[in-house]
């Protein structure tokens, strides 16, 4: 069982300006990139296929496959679009490593450009994240005057030209296929497929898209190999990724380990839960995951384990909710989210989400009924795997896997006539109390 840290991609965020290229270069940087262009593509994409690296945005696609389906007998032209739209709640891996190092991200889309013969990249980063877009336009500047970008990049004949894209601020341009209407000018919706980006994306082109932790990933595997990258992780779930801790941890923050570690592991070197405080409940992929509870510390975090448990790693977002914490109120927080951030194009998202609010709403205030619960969960049926996006699914699942594990929570509510967890409230009510509250029902 995997147990320790693995600092790669966060190695050199404590360097001093380790946003800068100088600092960069000091630790080696660009020597993957020098190592990739003198390989062909087709051994760069062999290298990330046989490396197992997955998708680190959320669905775990192996990547090297994916570069692979760019159909290089099409005459259009190929582009490479990295998605740092990071907008889901919990999630905050992309953000700071781009902060800290850019540069990382870059080399990464040069080599993986090179691999798909792309000679136009775009990173689609959230417009709002200002410093973050200011930081990746510096950097990509450096590396123009570099030459790492633009034309005949070091004598070698290959051009790239790199560009980064503000969003305006929607949830759903996350979505690769609204991503790719927003970076065409159009408002973000998810587009029906087939076709899939890789044979019809970015104005109608082949087109990879890969979330930054994927792209960001490549430089280490060109630069120790394959088998040092596949030799981290679990039989399936290959190499390390940063785990993001976040909530009643004593020190919440990014920490890279090999997948696979548990999150009894993590808690321990995130310096332990609040005192005094036990944990409640976590999210091992931000807040579109199934719940889990203290029942799963010891579930490996990689694809298979935590798919085995009834949730999904999704973006290793862990948020950590102790004891004190209301769980409905938590959802309901959630599911208002996931409301304002439906992008309306199809009727169960854009309609059910609203009226997950309603009953999840009432409930919260104690105003609700058992009935109220049953019809909460008849909306969830109603909505998952029946809308256009994996939006909505994401919207029932905390609901869902919050009334299957904490269902007299949500009833002790309208026993109670409002929140037991409301210092105000008569009754004094407790995650371990919760059960004595069902059986004397
Ligand atoms: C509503 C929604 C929001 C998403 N947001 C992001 C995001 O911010 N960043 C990301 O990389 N993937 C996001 N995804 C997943 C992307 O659609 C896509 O699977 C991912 O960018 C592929 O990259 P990967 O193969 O490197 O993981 C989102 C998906 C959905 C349904
Ligand atoms: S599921 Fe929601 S976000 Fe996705 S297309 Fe339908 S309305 Fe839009």
């Amino acid at each position: 069982m995997a147990d320790t840290l693995t600092p790669v991609l966060t190695d050199n965020w404590d360097q001093e300006r380790s946003w800068t290229m100088s600092a960069y270069e000091e630790r080696g940087g660009y020597g993957a990139l020098e190592k990739a262009l003198g390989m062909t593509p087709e051994a760069v994409v062999a290298e990330v296929k046989d490396s197992g690296l997955r998708g680190r945005g959320g669905a775990g696609f192996p990547t090297g496959m994916k570069w692979g389906f760019i159909p290089q007998d099409n005459p259009k032209p190929k582009y490479l679009v990295v998605n740092a739209d990071e907008s889901e709640p919990g999630t905050c891996k992309d953000i700071p490593l781009m902060m800290a190092s850019p540069h990382t991200l870059i080399e990464g889309v040069i080599i993986s450009s090179f691999a798909i013969r792309a000679n136009h990249a775009f990173i689609y980063v959230r417009g709002e994240v200002l410093h973050v877009v200011r930081r990746l336009q510096r950097a990509v500047q450096e590396a123009y005057l570099a030459g790492h970008l633009g034309k005949n990049i070091h004598g070698t004949g290959y051009d790239l030209d790199l560009v980064i894209h503000a969003g305006a601020g929607a949830y759903i341009c996350g979505e690769e296929t609204a991503l790719l209407d927003s970076l065409e000018g159009r408002r973000g919706q998810p587009r029906l497929r087939p076709p899939f980006p890789a044979v019809a994306g970015l104005y109608a082109s082949p087109t990879v898209i890969n979330n930054v932790e994927s792209i960001a990933s490549v430089p280490s595997i060109i630069e120790h190999g394959s088998g040092w990258f596949s030799s981290m992780g679990t039989e399936k779930s290959k190499g390390y990724g940063i785990f993001s801790l976040s909530g009643h941890v004593n020190r919440p923050g990014q920490y890279e380990a090999p997948l696979g570690i548990t999150l009894r592991r993590l808690i321990e070197l995130a310096g332990g839960m609040r005192e005094g405080h036990e944990l409640k409940f976590w999210t091992p992929g931000g807040s579109s995951t199934p719940l889990l509870t203290d029942a799963h510390l010891d579930v490996p975090l990689d694809f298979e384990g935590i798919g085995e448990a009834g949730s999904m790693l999704g973006t290793r977002a862990l948020q950590l909710f102790d004891d004190s914490t209301c769980v409905v109120r938590a959802v309901l927080r959630w599911t208002e989210f996931y409301k304002h951030e439906s992008c309306g194009k199809c009727t169960p998202c854009r309609e059910g989400t609203w009226w997950l609010v309603q009953v999840l709403g009432r409930l919260e205030r104690g105003e609700g009924t058992e009935a109220d619960l049953d019809l909460l969960l008849d909306q969830c049926d109603n909505i998952m795997g029946r809308s256009f996006c994996a939006l909505a699914d994401g919207a029932v699942a905390p609901i869902s896997s919050s009334i299957e594990f904490f269902r007299d929570e949500y009833l002790a509510h309208f026993r109670n006539g409002g929140c037991p967890f409301d210092p105000a409230a008569s009754t004094a009510f407790s995650h371990q109390q919760s059960a004595t509250a069902g059986a004397n029902a």
